[in-house]
């Protein structure tokens, strides 16, 4: 943003008040001068301070499935306001929406509700150390759990760093936490097999994300998928799919329903709410059962199934519930990223293009899909995605210069012929 504009002058007072300028840390970018500072959105476009009209590919980090300012869902908050902000009590609502989950995702069994996704992560690992009697949690390299102490370790180690170190990605853990992790290959039953011959009964839990968009949308190899669940069956360790991101991406069952393999334990967040705060977790009552107030392990908050959050959910679940939703979502982000790999091809652009259901992700500098995260990040070309990124925001398409992007259900046909030929301009800049 130019010196002068409105987003310039934001930026400015609030580096005098908030640290670095921004609310979290992931909203600085440094592509750009300036945070994105956003004035409002509505269904599919969102506009800047500065005037300045955007189609959404970013889509709330995938949270804005169903667009920004859903009629349904405004509706749905409305009402929990004019019941009178039921904070921190029982609601009829939250079993309402629990009910719900229980017949739609196919590990849900039992639901708790909670606030954000590394709260969540938190939670779940710590009940399957409850259940196990085990501490050490197996993650996998180039896989995101939030900023969660025990899980913050190489997911996105910089090139030529990581596996077969360990990376922390963040200061302020106890070092001698770091015992009760150990981080593998993804897609490499070898290594995981090697593992658990050697410490199977210190594994408490194996946590995954089913599809590993948050390093470029990385699909599990059907082999890798079955040995994993065999295996953690066979140890009698916890099986978690992570599903914040990529839960409700593919249909109402989430990703273990659109892979076929269900989970002992999964986390929901992001689109749950269809933008408010609300996350969850879920799986087989044998284990969920260990939460108090029914086991030992202690888990509550003020803000937990906040009535806001838990209304929007609720009704996030009945507009999935339609039966032309996900056709409609899934078809168009179909023809978008059909569109896109079409444009990239004509322009001439070594960039591979991954979509999984409702999300996708630009590889620039791969030719095909890596299989882990260390394939992924050394064919990684990043000035080349920073320039595409810098150009995307020119021409008026919000996007992240992170690893995945998508369309809401208020994204039109219209839009997305509009996406594609702006993003054929910024195809055509950086060819
Ligand atoms: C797979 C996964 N887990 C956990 C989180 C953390 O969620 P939150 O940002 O709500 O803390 C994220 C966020 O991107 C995520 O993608």
């Amino acid at each position: 943003m130019q010196t002068g504009s409105v987003s310039h002058r934001i930026f400015t007072a609030a580096s005098q008040c908030l640290v670095g300028g921004v609310t979290a840390g992931a909203r600085a970018n440094s592509l750009f001068a300036t945070p994105f500072y956003a004035a409002r959105a509505a269904g599919s476009r969102i506009t800047d301070v500065d005037g300045n009209e955007y189609l959404d590919l970013h889509t709330s980090f995938g949270a804005a499935l169903l667009g920004h300012g859903h009629p349904r869902i405004v509706a749905a908050i409305q009402d929990a306001l004019a019941a009178g902000i039921l904070c921190a009590m029982e609601t009829e609502t939250a079993s309402i929406a629990a009910g719900k989950l229980v017949k739609i995702i196919p590990c849900a069994e039992k639901v708790r509700f909670t606030g954000t996704g590394t709260e969540t992560t938190y939670a779940v690992i710590k009940l399957a150390r409850a259940f196990t009697k085990r501490d050490v949690v197996i993650k996998f390299e180039g896989h995101f759990h939030g900023f969660n102490d025990y899980l913050q370790y190489n997911f996105w180690p910089p090139r030529g760093q990581g596996l077969p170190a360990l990376y922390v990605e963040s200061q302020g853990a106890p070092a001698d936490i770091e015992k009760n992790i150990v981080v593998l290959p993804f897609n490499d039953t070898g290594a995981l097999e090697k593992t658990l011959r050697a410490r199977h009964a210190e594994i408490a839990a194996v946590i995954m994300e089913p599809v590993n968009f948050n390093s470029g949308g990385i699909r599990p190899r059907p082999d890798f998928l079955a040995a994993v669940r065999a295996l953690t069956k066979q140890h009698g360790i916890v099986l978690i799919f992570d599903e914040i991101l990529s839960g409700f991406r593919t249909g109402p069952g989430c990703m273990q329903a659109h892979l076929g393999v269900t989970p002992d334990l999964c986390t929901l967040g992001k689109a749950l709410a269809a933008g408010m705060p609300l996350s969850a977790f879920a799986g087989r009552a044998e284990i969920m059962d260990h939460l108090s107030p029914l086991g030992k392990v202690s888990h509550s908050g003020t803000y937990l199934a906040h009535p806001t959050a838990i209304h929007a959910c609720n009704a996030f679940l009945d507009e999935i519930a339609r039966p032309d939703f996900w056709p409609d979502l899934l078809q168009r982000t179909d023809r978008l990223c059909a569109g896109l790999r079409q444009i990239i091809a004509q322009r001439g652009v070594k960039c591979w293009l991954s979509q999984t259901g409702a999300r996708f992700c630009f590889l620039f500098g791969a030719d095909r899909e890596p299989t882990n995260y260390r394939e992924m990040v050394d064919s990684r070309d990043s000035a080349r995605t920073g320039k595409f990124f810098q150009s995307a925001m020119a021409a008026g398409v919000f996007t992240w210069a992170g690893y995945h992007h998508g369309i809401s259900a208020a994204h039109t046909d219209a839009d997305v012929d509009e996406i594609l030929n702006r993003l054929d301009t910024c195809l055509k800049e950086i060819a």
